[in-house]
């Protein structure tokens, strides 16, 4: 198994491109069972997730073929097995994306339930409400949802909570459907309007993407499309607090800095020099960074997806932080690995009290989830001596070719069989 070999202690200085965002790009790559007709997607990140998903809708019937320059074409001119296997979805949740547009396409479905996660027990329950409104017979047996529909209806439906994948679940089953559909309590996530600027090139009527109510009318058919993904907010965000951690000055391109008002505001708060440009960001840090305190919430709030890489700054600040997951019910599984670096770290339910040290020391970790591994390899970047971190396999699920990305920026990292 493939392990990370970080030898810490040195600055970041340089540019890179941040790639394409794997939270925008899996569901829009849904939104090909909506139509017949080709869909074209460019920047899509190179990543394990993406691959999973083009298999997923491969095996139900979807044409899928591969341009060079981050690029995928998708066509469903027929689906001929509207059912997502277990063996799929259980290696990534966002599968479960694939309900709405089965539903709305075939009038039917069979979809593995996504069972537990890491981070949280994440129930699908606003997924199955809100598409049994639509008129939506769903039955659970054997692990599998079993949905059936003639045609959805629209409906009006308020959220419990608030939820990215649910509401762009109900977003694509909604285009379709007849009549029109009101989503309260929406996600208001940069996702969520890059997946309904692409529905909208495809001929759906979607307005309101991007605050809490989303109203969909429903048309009878849509069309291909070309779509550019938009830039991953959240791997801009790491970039940005590895550098407020080791030192130095980035530059990224690519980016798209409006998507990050939170995480900025808390980098300068921490002492950061940041300067932005339409695609680009630039972010100087000079000295030790001083302790910022987040609390999670969802968009424009701080982004839990940047909860446990401002962990790892805060380990080594001037002073203490306040780290509060106000979303998922057990995202601080990295806190017990940056201890193992030398982090003074006290959980209180869902608040970890993290208090900076002068030095982190370099030591064998484990990666547990995605972002927490992430935060493993900011820390391994400031950590005196080596550090070596284990089951990246989850990192490779949501970071694109971040070693050689941080290799360009002068860290000294390697990625060891
Ligand atoms: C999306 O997950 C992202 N994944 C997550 O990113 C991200 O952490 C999360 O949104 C929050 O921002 C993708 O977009 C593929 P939620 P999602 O439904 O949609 C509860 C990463 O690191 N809930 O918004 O699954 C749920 O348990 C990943 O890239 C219900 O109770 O998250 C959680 O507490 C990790 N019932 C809260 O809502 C439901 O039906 C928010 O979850 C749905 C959700």
């Amino acid at each position: 198994m493939d392990k990370l070999l970080i030898t810490g202690g040195r600055p970041l200085e340089g540019e890179v491109r941040v790639s394409g965002a794997k939270n925008a790009a899996l569901p829009i790559m849904c939104t090909a069972l909506l139509t017949e007709d080709p869909l074209k997607l460019t920047n899509v990140p190179a990543l394990m997730d993406l691959r999973t998903m083009a298999k997923l809708l491969a095996q139900m019937g979807v044409e899928v073929g591969t341009q060079s320059d981050c690029g995928i074409e998708l066509r469903a001119r027929a689906v001929t097995n509207p059912e997502a296997p277990y063996e799929l979805v259980k290696t990534m949740r966002a599968s479960v994306l694939v309900l709405g547009p089965l539903l709305a396409r075939c009038g039917q479905a069979r979809v593995s339930l996504p069972g537990g996660c890491a981070i949280g027990a994440r129930p699908v329950d606003q997924h199955i409400k809100g598409l049994q409104a639509m008129g939506a017979t769903i039955s659970i047996e054997h692990g599998f949802m079993n949905a059936r529909a003639e045609r959805l209806r629209g409906a009006r439906i308020a959220m419990e909570v608030v939820t990215v994948t649910g509401t762009e679940q109900l977003m694509m089953a909604a285009a379709l459907a007849e009549g029109t559909t009101v989503l309260e309590n929406a996600a208001r996530e940069p996702e969520v309007v890059d997946l309904a600027r692409c529905l909208r090139m495809m001929g759906a009527k979607i307005e309101g993407a991007g605050s809490d109510l989303i109203r969909i009318e429903g048309v009878g058919s849509l069309a291909g499309a070309e779509h550019r993904v938009m830039p991953d907010r959240i791997e801009t965000g790491t970039f940005l607090a590895a550098a407020a951690a080791a030192g130095g000055r980035i530059r990224l391109t690519g980016a798209a800095p409006d998507t990050l008002a939170a995480t900025l505001g808390k980098l300068r708060e921490a002492g950061a020099r940041i300067q932005t440009g339409d695609s680009t960001i630039e972010i100087e840090m000079a000295g030790r960074p001083a302790a910022v305190s987040v609390t999670t919430a969802p968009y424009p709030g701080f982004a839990t997806d940047m909860q446990a890489q401002f962990m790892a700054l805060a380990a080594i600040a001037d002073g203490a932080a306040q780290i509060t997951e106000t979303i998922f019910e057990n995202r601080f599984m990295h806190a017990l690995e940056l201890q193992r670096l030398g982090a003074d770290i006290a959980i209180h339910g869902n608040t970890a009290v993290v208090t900076g040290v002068e030095r982190l020391q370099g030591a064998k970790v484990m990666a547990t989830d995605l972002r927490a591994s992430a935060s493993l390899v900011i820390a391994g970047l400031v950590a005196q001596g080596r550090t070596l971190i284990d089951r990246i396999y989850h990192l490779d699920r949501g970071y694109d070719a971040l070693e050689r990305k941080l290799g360009a920026l002068g860290a000294r990292i390697e990625r060891v069989h």
